[in-house]
């Protein structure tokens, strides 16, 4: 959601904010612009749309040893080219970038710029405004950008420059993701790693409430009372050609592809020498001591988060709540004397999960992140970590990291279970059942042409679907619901097969599609119940099931696999149909509209 990149150097910033802007699109934005200050000033050009509708727009002649960049996702003013970022100060002397809501920015307006010219519908317009009305206060570029940051109620990620001084590119963040790459004879702000990848490696945090100044060989970093702080840079561990296509048509596939491999990489960095699964003592102390775990979640990393509740409880013998996080921060349920909160996050950057962690950090609770982006704000700001090791996910809708993160649940609930003697623990030989999990799931991406076949069949032409399952079934089945909507914009429902015939079943009509998934063998014969009800009021059912209890006519069947793990498997031929369902109707795959992958504001 929003991107920032800016760069002060001696190659020409216009090639590598575009360039870094085509790596924040994953984010998700529907605007874009860039601003280039160079012997005519500051030069801005921005367009609606996407990157190459940017890029059509800037003459190849334009030139710019600094300059900052964004992509925009829209919060305050609709999606527009006037609406899009860089804004510019009255004057035209500050030019600014912004990711972020500001909460008080109308109070601000009115308190300190009555009578100014706006031009835009952003809150961002206001910052700039003030930091110009600042400056006209008799202070320095930098205390006045210093002023008007201590005065914003809200998220901000902020690079800035002053058209007066070229040498220099200003940047802060509360909030917000921002971090800064540091080069030979140049540096970089980016809202990420991967914007910068291209120019260096090396990176340096910054906080909240930081203020930064950037020249080309220079980096300071001050708090807000103008404290200089002193930070070691670190290397990142991902390279440019992890979030490169290849050959892939689209990053989802890529991502759903490189699943089983994510499995056994996850195997192996949770292995001791002996094999043995190993988590840090410190962190299964911690869980051992908690009498009931709270999971954290929005969006796939909720319904992950679901099938961790079973994984931890029936391996762990720990009570689990899961919650979705907008809901949670505003209406807290009774808690128990000692709870453990864990936050699943593939991009540890979501707002509406990070305002949970404030909020029970403050209260003294205990917080694990399970994440796929070390270094990341919640990664940062929880107690524990725990990684995903899946690789950069690109593609917005999340699949790779939704594996990952129901076995790492699983190895964190097999882990606590051991350690407390717990006999399902104890009996199962999780490296062993998670490397079979990875040859099933392996199977499934190789049969691409049956699911693009059934995607064709099913859902070319449908307004609506249904995914069926009960347990662990009835998760993925959300999840699966949740992918196809996502993607191919065809509304869809996971639903309790149970619950089906209590009011839902009264939207089946003739030829709707109703898709079970079937692994657990207790509810077996009750989900098959429930199809064919669907199926006699005229719906165009197909089963999904795992061998064993597989029946003659299911659509497809995948390899058995241990109970508890059925969910690696059987979210693969729901990831592909909806891949292939948003493919057969022209949708765009990786970045479906109005949807961030990154979701920074609340
Ligand atoms: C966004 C993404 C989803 C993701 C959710 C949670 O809505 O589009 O794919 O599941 O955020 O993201 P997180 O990074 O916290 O897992």
């Amino acid at each position: 959601m929003c991107g920032i990149v800016g760069y002060i150097g001696t190659k020409n910033a216009k090639d590598v904010l575009l360039d870094g802007l085509e790596k924040l699109e994953y984010r998700g934005y529907d605007s874009a612009g860039i601003a280039l200050f160079n012997q005519e000033g500051v030069q801005i050009f921005k367009e609606k749309g996407r990157i190459q509708d940017l890029k059509n727009e800037v003459p190849i002649a334009a030139y710019g040893q600094i300059g900052i960049g964004h992509t925009r996702w829209a919060t305050h003013g609709k999606p527009s080219k006037i609406n899009a970022h860089p804004h510019q100060s009255e004057s035209g002397r500050f030019t600014i970038v912004h990711n972020g809501v500001i909460e008080n920015y109308s109070l601000l307006k009115e308190e300190y710029l009555p009578g100014r010219l706006f031009k835009t519908e952003t809150d961002t317009e206001v910052i700039v405004q003030l930091i110009e009305y600042f400056a006209g206060q008799e202070l320095d570029t930098k205390a006045a950008f210093r002023k008007t940051i201590s005065l914003l109620h809200g998220s901000y990620a902020i690079t800035l420059i002053d058209a007066e001084d070229p040498e220099v590119l200003y940047a802060a963040k509360n909030k917000s993701p921002l971090l800064i790459g540091k080069g030979n004879g140049f540096n970089i702000i980016s809202s990420d790693a991967m914007a910068a990848l291209k120019e260096t490696k090396e990176f340096i945090e910054i906080l909240d409430e930081e203020l930064i100044s950037l020249t080309r060989d220079t980096i300071m970093i001050e708090n807000l009372n103008g404290q200089k702080m002193e930070r070691d840079s670190f290397i990142a561990t991902i390279d440019s050609s992890d979030i490169e296509k290849g050959t892939y048509p689209h990053y989802m596939l890529k991502e759903i592809d490189e699943e089983p491999a994510v499995i056994r990489h996850i195997i192996q960095s949770y292995q001791n020498n002996a094999g043995e699964i190993t988590v840090d003592q410190e962190i299964l102390n911690e869980i051992m001591a908690a009498d009931r775990i709270y999971i954290i979640a929005c969006g796939t990393s909720y319904h992950a988060g679901l099938v961790g509740k079973n994984l931890i409880e029936q391996l762990a013998e720990i009570p689990v709540e899961v919650h979705v996080s907008s809901e949670m921060g505003y209406n807290m349920p009774l808690m128990s004397k000692n709870p453990l909160f864990i936050f699943i996050t593939q991009s540890g950057e979501t707002a509406d999960s990070r305002q949970v962690l404030v909020k029970v950090k403050e209260k003294g609770y205990k917080t694990l992140t399970m994440t796929n982006v070390p270094g990341s704000t919640l990664d940062r700001e929880a107690d524990f970590s725990m990684y995903l090791h899946a690789g950069p996910e690109i593609a917005v809708a999340s699949t790779k990291a939704y594996t990952a993160q129901i076995a790492v649940l699983s190895i964190l609930g097999a882990a606590v279970g051991k350690q407390k003697g717990i006999q399902a623990a104890n009996e199962l030989d999780l490296v062993a059942e998670l490397g079979i999990a990875a040859n099933a799931m392996e199977g499934l991406v190789a049969s691409k042409e049956l699911i693009e076949h059934l995607a064709a069949e099913y859902l070319a032409v449908s307004r609506n679907a249904f995914f069926l399952g009960r347990g662990m079934d009835y998760f993925v089945a959300m999840e699966a619901a949740l992918k196809l909507k996502e993607i191919s914009y065809i509304q869809a429902e996971g639903f309790a097969s149970g619950e089906l015939k209590h009011g839902t079943i009264a939207l089946i009509e003739d030829a709707t599609p109703v898709f079970a998934v079937i692994t657990q063998k207790n509810i077996n014969w009750n989900i098959r119940g429930n199809v064919n009800e669907v199926l006699a009021r005229g719906a165009n059912a197909c089963i999904i099931s795992m061998e064993g209890v597989n029946q003659p006519g299911d659509r497809l069947v995948f390899p058995q696999v241990h109970p508890l793990l059925t969910s690696l498997v059987s979210v693969i031929p729901c990831q592909l149909l909806a891949y292939y369902a948003a493919l057969h109707r022209g949708c765009d795959v990786d970045k479906p509209r109005n949807l961030a992958k990154s979701v920074t504001v609340e």
